[in-house]
């Protein structure tokens, strides 16, 4: 396995990106750069425009403005099929095709690898198990999709997403719905792939605490701005949550992993009538 040196490059990045519906503009001169082989979370307030940014890196918007470059090259002028190789996107809400089954909803994962000359293969067989069985939807292969809870059905985009086994994985809220101990099972699964199989990964969390414990790179929105970013010890801070959240809090050393902790809470002595 190469090592890959840290935060040196980006083959994902976005210059003066500005992204609008209509006449709103959501992200106004955005200039991002996502750090290759880390995983990069984004936090920020409802409707700061998170999920709009990340739809714009998968090809999902385009720009009203700028670009988003992948390679150097704008993703706008890209084939789809070639993005779909190098980058899988998980939307906040997706939308299954109606009494579709586990198994062929994530085989779906596999279309951008698939072609007319080519047959359905060994390779592609073993990324759909492979995906399913991290997810910890085996189980549920026959089922149709229609008739599971939102955790299961969270677990199964999650698993599509990976059996396409892209190099840039695009997240959004893939915790959503989870328990605590599945969400922890796809906050690690998400840490394995980028440590072990190098990818590339950029979620969305709202839980600023997993935030922090599973961020190489934290980029704090607000308003379609970037706010701050940078490793989670140095940007979560209490006046980093005053000023995007508008929340009190005390940051302490998580007790687990020494990451910042947020406690919502004036400090004692402190307290507002
Ligand atoms: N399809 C759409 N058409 C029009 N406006 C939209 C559309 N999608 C999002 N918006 C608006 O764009 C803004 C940013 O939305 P976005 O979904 O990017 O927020 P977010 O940061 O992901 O929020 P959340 O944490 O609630 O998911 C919001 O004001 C929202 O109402
Ligand atoms: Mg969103």
């Amino acid at each position: 396995m190469t090592v890959v040196s840290k935060a040196d490059s980006s083959r994902l990045t976005t210059r003066k990106l500005t992204l609008a519906y209509e006449e709103r503009t959501v992200v106004q001169e955005l200039d991002l750069a996502i750090p290759d082989g880390e995983v990069t979370v984004i936090v920020g307030p409802n409707a700061c425009g998170k999920s709009t940014t990340l739809r714009a890196l998968g090809r999902l918007l385009r720009p009203r403005g700028g670009a988003v470059l992948l390679d150097g090259e704008e993703l706008a002028k890209l084939p789809t099929k070639r993005i779909a190789q190098q980058i899988g996107l998980l939307p906040q809400t997706p939308v299954a095709p109606e009494a579709i089954t586990v198994a062929d909803l994530v085989a779906r994962g596999r279309q951008p690898h698939q072609a007319w000359w080519k047959q359905w293969s060994e390779e592609d067989e073993r990324a759909v198990v492979d995906a399913m069985e991290r997810t910890d939807v085996a189980g549920l292969a026959h089922r149709s999709v229609d008739e599971l809870s939102g955790g299961q059905r969270q677990r199964v985009w999650i698993a599509m997403a990976l059996a396409q086994e892209t190099d840039l994985l695009l997240l959004d809220e893939p915790t959503t719905y989870l328990d605590i101990a599945h969400q922890v099972e796809v906050l690690d699964l998400v840490r394995r792939l980028n440590r072990v199989r190098g990818r590339t990964v950029v979620i969305v969390l709202h839980d600023l605490n997993q935030a922090a414990r599973y961020a190489d790179h934290l980029v704090a929105m607000k308003t379609g701005r970037v706010v701050a970013e940078g490793p989670p010890a140095e940007v979560v801070t209490a006046e980093l949550v005053r000023e995007v959240f508008g929340l009190d809090s005390v940051v302490v050393p998580d007790p687990v992993t020494g990451s910042p902790l947020v406690v919502p809470g004036a400090p004692w002595g402190a307290e507002r009538d």
